[in-house]
């Protein structure tokens, strides 16, 4: 089978290429799936640069990508509620190939209501809004939420899913995007390049962070008393966002000894601040997939790759200007 394969850490030309591998041999847990279609997130391009190196070191030659959806080819032993031709998708290592194995507890069927190329923009961005929101006890009708970033992959389900739990949504984009943002449903788009969204929002309920840095520290400004901060990004690695991260104990504790400021403004607003990282979970593939059914969650494809230009699709989404997702079509007899 064609695999997209990262050799080494740095830019994409030189660290990934579309090579000849052997077809996945699965376990008695696992289906083998036909990948119709993937999309990419920042992660799959942090991997590459080696963002993440340090605490989790790859073995070269390595799989590359995350969200996939595709056909059933074959099925473990032990799997008893799915069969060869079912239509699923979800997230796995992995996924920029022809084929991938994955975990029969880690993928959701689908069906013909919904096509390959829709469900595979949704399993990274959406998994992790509703693991976000859940990390802090959810949304209630009518609480003040800010959404960084809700031009990109995460803000535009995001604004969706919270538009959907009866939240008044703030979000931030640049001028061009701001029309068609507004028109997912945000109540505020604040156009960054003019204004300040410190001035625009305060007493807000939750600030989900999509852009951490100085992001991060300053949604305490903006938080009333009491309010909730959910990071995708981690400003500080204290000992909680190591265990989140799963970085080993040593290395979690040297990297903590730089911690501290982020301790003072959650005392301070007595916040209940959150940073998450998105592990697989069926349960909200199947949520995901009724949001998109009933159209409550519309996608936002800005663009379609093929796979032999899948280095373009890296480069495009890591110039950090994309709107919506981007998706990579696998299977081009689709
Ligand atoms: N912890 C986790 O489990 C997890 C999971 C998923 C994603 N993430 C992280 O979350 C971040 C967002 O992911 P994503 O998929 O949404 O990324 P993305 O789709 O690449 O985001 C691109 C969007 O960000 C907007 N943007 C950039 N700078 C901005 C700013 N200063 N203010 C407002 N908008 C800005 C851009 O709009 P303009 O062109 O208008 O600036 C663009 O539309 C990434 O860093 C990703 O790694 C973490």
């Amino acid at each position: 089978m064609k695999a997209l394969i990262q050799i080494g850490y740095g830019d994409f030309k030189n660290n990934l290429v579309i090579m000849d591998m052997p077809i996945p041999e699965i376990s008695d847990d696992e289906v083998l799936v036909k990948v119709k279609y993937t999309s990419i997130n920042p992660h799959d391009y942090k991997v590459i640069q080696g963002t993440f190196a340090k605490t989790e070191k790859l073995k070269f030659p390595a799989l590359v990508g995350s969200d996939f959806s595709g056909i059933i080819v074959k099925v473990g032993r032990n799997v008893d509620n799915l069969v060869e031709g079912d239509a699923v998708f979800g997230t796995v290592d992995g996924a920029f190939a022809e084929y991938c194995k994955v975990k029969y507890q880690d993928v959701c069927l689908m069906d013909s209501s919904v096509d390959f190329e829709t469900i595979s923009s949704f399993s990274v961005v959406g998994m992790t809004t509703i693991q976000a929101f859940d990390r802090v006890g959810g949304i209630n009708k009518g609480d003040k939420i800010l959404i960084h970033a809700g031009s990109g992959g995460i803000g535009t389900f995001a604004i969706q899913y919270a538009k959907s739990k009866g939240a008044f949504v703030y979000t931030t984009t640049s001028t061009k995007n701001k029309d068609w943002v507004n028109a997912l449903g945000a109540d505020v788009v604040i156009d960054y390049k003019k204004e300040s969204y410190l001035e625009a929002c305060s007493e807000l309920d939750i600030v989900f962070d999509t852009l951490g840095d100085s992001y991060t520290y300053d949604a305490f400004k903006i938080i009333k008393q009491g309010g909730k901060i959910i990071s995708l990004l981690p400003v500080e690695i204290n000992m909680k966002v190591a265990k989140e991260l799963k970085i080993p104990k040593l290395i979690a504790f040297f990297l903590s000894l730089k911690t501290g400021k982020l301790k003072k403004l959650i005392r301070a607003m007595h916040a209940n601040y959150e940073f998450i990282f998105m592990r697989p979970n069926q349960a909200q593939l199947k949520e995901i997939l009724s949001l998109v059914q009933s159209q409550t969650i519309k996608p936002i494809i800005e663009k379609t790759f093929y796979f032999s230009d899948v280095i373009s699709a890296f480069e495009h989404l890591a110039r950090g200007r994309t709107k919506g997702k981007i998706t990579i079509k696998i299977d081009n007899h689709e």
